[in-house]
């Protein structure tokens, strides 16, 4: 295990009805003049708006807001946001949704401490200073709720990039699994996806005797494998709605990731493709993982068929551990379309042409020179070759 540090300061709200605390959360927090912000309507249409609105009223906390934040979040909203916040002397930001709308709050929180431009954390410096951001989470899928990451994509070049800092992790999520019951099935599948991303980008490491969160990320996928298909049968699930919320958070806040290296690469690939087609995260991801998976397999056979054997219930052959790695893969990948992800290119909506687009814009400029790394470093024939796997 190698050394690290780790804080998670977030205070968590979980269960039931946790979005009227919003109002004593803030204060308990130090705000009291807040920016709302939300997505594209989904929490106006569910009442959840209103409750959160009553919930600040009932403290007598102040708030102005700020709505419209699309999946894969842009910079242009976050521009705004940072306006507003300065114009009303805002000095708390509670997002209410999903991760694109707590990428956008960390980034308008961010921003409004910034004398540059917003976009330089977003080249890779690190966010030291922020407004604190709470959320109420209406979506299991980017750990966002737990996480020091944000991801926004610059509309000039719809360049997709992530920023990070300790100083981003929201102060309190509050968890309402009922809340995730209105997801439509293709967006639960999504974030199930997403979940299970965020365990396996943490699983591919170079790290040897990393035992305790080895078994932490199995024990999170085979949570997966089960509530997975329970949600999609009955939505209404409130059992199998929580085990996948809390799962989401752990996935994403790195109690599963310390001590060793990650990949991230499948991500990095994938944002591209959600950039591009602004498809779901999640979708892009069930395309792009069993490619990624597929191309380095070789690099560490072993740490594959490991995982083919704990969580997908696979046969070990010692004489030809490849055949096991593969049927991992190839088990992962089916369990994915079986919840009703894409498989392919043209499932996503992607395009074969569109390659040396996706492979320049991903291995080069804001800070990438010719290649990405993680589990292993892919350069841009790699890159192309994965993406042509998709096809
Ligand atoms: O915008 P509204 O109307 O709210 O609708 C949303 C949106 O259309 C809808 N939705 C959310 N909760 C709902 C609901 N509809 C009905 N009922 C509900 N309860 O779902 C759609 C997707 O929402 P979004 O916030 O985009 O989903 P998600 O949480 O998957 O976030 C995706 C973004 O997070 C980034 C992704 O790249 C993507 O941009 N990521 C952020 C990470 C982080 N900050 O740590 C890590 C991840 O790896 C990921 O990259
Ligand atoms: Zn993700």
């Amino acid at each position: 295990m190698e050394n690290f540090t780790f804080y998670s300061p977030t205070y968590f709200v979980f269960g039931k009805d946790g979005e009227n605390k919003a109002g004593s959360m803030v204060k308990r927090f130090g705000g009291s003049k807040v920016l709302i912000h939300y997505g594209g309507g989904s929490v106006v249409r569910s009442g959840l708006l209103d409750r959160v609105k009553a919930s600040l009223k009932a403290e007598g906390i102040e708030f102005t807001e700020l709505g419209g934040v699309k999946p894969n979040p842009r910079s242009g909203l976050v521009y705004e946001g940072i306006e507003l916040c300065k114009k009303e002397q805002v000095d708390f930001i509670l997002a209410v949704g999903g991760g694109s709308t707590i990428d956008s709050s960390k980034a308008i929180a961010a921003g409004v401490l910034y004398d540059g431009d917003f976009w330089d954390y977003y080249c890779g410096r690190t966010i030291e200073e922020a407004l604190p951001v709470g959320t109420i989470l209406t979506i299991a899928a980017a750990g966002s709720e737990g996480s020091p990451d944000s991801v926004i994509t610059r509309e000039s070049d719809m360049m997709k990039r992530g920023a990070s800092g300790d100083a981003i992790r929201p102060r309190f999520s509050i968890l309402n699994p009922a809340l995730t019951q209105t997801l439509p099935p293709f967006q639960s599948a999504a974030g199930i996806t997403d979940i299970m991303a965020h365990l396996y980008e943490r699983y591919l490491t170079n790290s040897v005797d990393v035992e305790v969160t080895d078994r932490m990320i199995e024990a999170l996928l085979l949570t997966m494998k089960h509530e997975g298909p329970r949600v999609i049968a009955d939505p209404d699930n409130y059992e199998a709605r929580a085990n996948i919320m809390w799962a989401g958070m752990m996935a994403h806040n790195n109690s599963c990731g310390v001590g060793r290296s990650q990949d991230w690469n499948s991500h990095n690939i994938e944002h591209e493709l959600s950039a591009l087609y602004d498809c779901a995260h999640g979708a892009g991801l069930a395309v792009t993982m069993p490619a990624v998976f597929k191309y380095v397999m070789k690099h560490n056979i072993m740490r594959f068929a490991q995982v083919a054997v704990r969580v997908w219930g696979c046969s070990m052959d010692f004489e030809h551990p490849e055949v096991t790695a593969l049927e991992g893969i190839n088990a992962f990948a089916a369990f994915l379309t079986s919840l009703g992800m894409p498989r392919n290119f043209e499932e996503l909506g992607a395009k074969e042409e569109d390659i040396p687009v996706l492979v320049e814009n991903l291995c080069c400029g804001n800070g990438r020179e010719g290649t990405i790394s993680g589990f292993v470093t892919l350069n841009k024939e790699d890159c192309t070759n994965i993406y042509r796997m998709m096809v």
